[in-house]
């Protein structure tokens, strides 16, 4: 039988909660503090915190509700354990928590980083599956991992200063453009020309390290520059050069590690997969060499439970259950 759980993620901006029965998706809600945040230009950990709290019990009716489900069908309770924002993970930790203590549940914590890479099994199924090589791209991490299986992960690289997602956000910035940045970018770079503007690409370095900070500081100049002399190109095609930048050099190493490593299934997760350049050029590469490209559809992407849910289903099977006395851990890291 598979096991139903309910699963709560609130690491950082979202307030999500969802209902999963193995690897199915029951119910998958949430509630986006976008507008509260778009004022301070980013996300201000106390103001999400008390909206966490706020959100939390009538968006876990919502998803029993649309599971149609009662507590008593409930097999598990598990939530988002760390990375991110201290303040908001407690909230959603200590709710599935209490959750589970009340009703004599397992509980399960899981890293996020895990939940994203575990997404894709939602909508591929048995197509996706170890070994393979998983592009990990938010708004507070860049990583490329080599999967060897579940629970079994290799960091072959991750950021050594900017997070793509991070990136995205501040380019938005230099631009004007708002927050969250990297669907601001996403959609004015519609109809621009990615050729227009040749940004910097850092890819010698390190094979698999990911550095953004260069491009800010490119970009940033290239828009002072071409404003005072006059000759600023449309904002879709300095958009969507700026995006070829950053999607040029996670395509790139992210092939890398598949031809290095030789795997044949290649996945991605975090907001950032929800760009549509990037996951066009993603598909173009993974055509051109043969391998299965599993990608979570843009809504399982970006931070939602139901990831968060489907990695504890994994967790269960082996009968790992957290501890009463586990705690959140802002800084826990994959592999
Ligand atoms: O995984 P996520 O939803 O939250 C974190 O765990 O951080 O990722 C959020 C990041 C933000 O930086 C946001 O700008 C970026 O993902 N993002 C995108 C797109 N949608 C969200 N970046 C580029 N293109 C998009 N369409
Ligand atoms: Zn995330």
């Amino acid at each position: 039988m598979k096991p139903v759980i309910l699963a709560f993620e609130t690491s950082c901006d979202e307030t999500a909660v969802a209902v999963v029965r193995g690897t199915e998706v029951l119910s998958n809600v949430l509630s986006s503090q976008v507008d509260l945040h778009s004022r301070f230009g980013g996300v201000v950990p106390e103001v999400a915190a008390r909206a966490h709290v706020e959100a939390i019990r009538s968006l876990t009716h919502r998803a029993m509700v649309e599971a149609g489900l009662h507590t008593d069908d409930l097999d598990a309770v598990a939530a988002t354990e760390g990375p991110g924002l201290v303040g908001a993970l407690l909230v959603g930790f200590s709710f599935a928590k209490a959750t589970a203590w009340a009703r004599q549940l397992p509980f399960v914590g899981v890293d996020h980083m895990e939940g994203h890479l575990m997404a894709p099994r939602i909508d591929h199924g048995e197509a996706f599956r170890p070994p393979a090589v998983s592009l990990l791209v938010s708004g507070g991490h860049s990583e490329i991992v080599l999967v060897h299986d579940w629970g079994e992960y290799e960091v072959l690289g991750r950021t050594i200063d900017d997070a793509a997602g991070e990136a995205f956000d501040k380019l938005a910035r230099v631009m004007g453009l708002g927050f969250p940045g990297g669907p601001a970018i996403d959609a004015a770079s519609e109809g621009g020309d990615p050729k227009a503007v040749s940004f910097p690409r850092a890819l010698s370095d390190r094979p698999y390290d990911f550095s953004f900070s260069g491009l800010k500081t490119a970009v940033a100049t290239f828009i002072e520059r071409a404003a005072r002399s006059g000759d600023l190109p449309p904002l879709a095609d300095v958009a969507a050069s700026l995006q070829e930048a950053i999607v040029d050099v996670l395509v790139d190493k992210t092939f890398r590690a598949v031809d290095d490593t030789g795997v044949r299934v290649v996945s991605g997760g975090g907001g950032v997969i929800a760009n549509r350049r990037l996951r066009r050029r993603l598909a173009e590469e993974a055509d051109k060499r043969g391998v299965t490209l599993c990608l979570p559809p843009p809504v399982l992407a970006t931070d939602n439970a139901a990831m968060i849910g489907v990695a504890a289903v994994h967790h269960l099977s082996l009968g790992h259950v957290s501890d009463w006395a586990t705690g959140v851990d802002p800084g826990l890291r994959l592999g």
